[in-house]
């Protein structure tokens, strides 16, 4: 089995066992589905979801946008007002910050994936509640199962709290190299933070600097 589908079926729950040997006359049942099929599915169960209170204040969920096989992928904490009016996470005062920091690695915001960890607004852009966040998790998991990334940046506290299962302040997550699965993380401030912090702005960047040697080493040892 295609290890991306392995690796999905795993985040899921759900237990891939897989034929040594087709199955004689009918070719072994309906093919899996294909990865678009499996992303589509994920967007409208998104769509569709109830698992938190969340859903009954929201415009519009907030999956995620970007590129589906991106190395990076970018994880926020909640859509805010602008994301919940257009569906697509980043695009207020922070977004444009975001996409800055994208730009100083070398990438446009289309070359790397960007998701939240709820994907529907919390009211007044409070934080998300560990319950929401759990009800959230499932999704995100698969997610990432899906994009592979090569290096996950969590975006602020929540993020960082929430990916690494934690309640260390982000002072003591930043700055280092975490595991995610096997997925190098580093914890990168919030650019809402950094709008109200512009002296921030500086170990921002040394994060970054982080996060580029890491993935370079990454790139050099899978490519030999
Ligand atoms: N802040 C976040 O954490 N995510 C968004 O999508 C927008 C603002």
């Amino acid at each position: 089995m295609d290890p991306r589908r392995l690796r999905y079926l795993q985040a899921m729950g759900i237990q891939a066992w897989e034929l040594r040997r087709p199955l004689v006359g009918d070719g072994g049942g309906p093919p899996p589905p294909d990865e678009e099929s499996l992303w589509r599915e994920l967007i409208d169960e998104i769509a569709r979801c109830t698992r938190c209170d969340l859903h009954r204040g929201r415009t519009r969920t907030v999956p995620g946008v970007g590129d589906r096989h991106a190395d990076w992928m970018f994880i926020g904490e909640a859509p805010g007002e602008q994301e919940d009016l257009q569906g697509e996470p980043f695009v207020g005062r922070a977004g444009k910050l975001l996409d800055e920091m994208i730009r100083a690695l070398g990438y446009r915001r289309e070359q790397v994936y960007i998701t939240n960890i709820v994907k529907c607004r919390p009211p007044g852009n409070r934080d998300p509640k560990p319950e929401e966040a759990a009800a959230c998790a499932p999704y995100l998991k698969r997610q990432i199962a899906l994009v592979e990334p090569e290096i996950i940046l969590a975006v602020g506290r929540i993020a960082a709290q929430n990916l690494l299962k934690t309640n260390a302040p982000l002072s003591r997550l930043r700055g280092r190299v975490h595991d995610y699965e096997g997925i190098p993380l580093v914890v990168w401030y919030h650019p809402a933070y950094l709008l109200r912090n512009p002296p921030a702005k500086r170990q921002a960047y040394e994060d970054l600097k982080l996060a580029w040697r890491v993935y370079r080493e990454r790139k050099k040892e899978a490519d030999g």
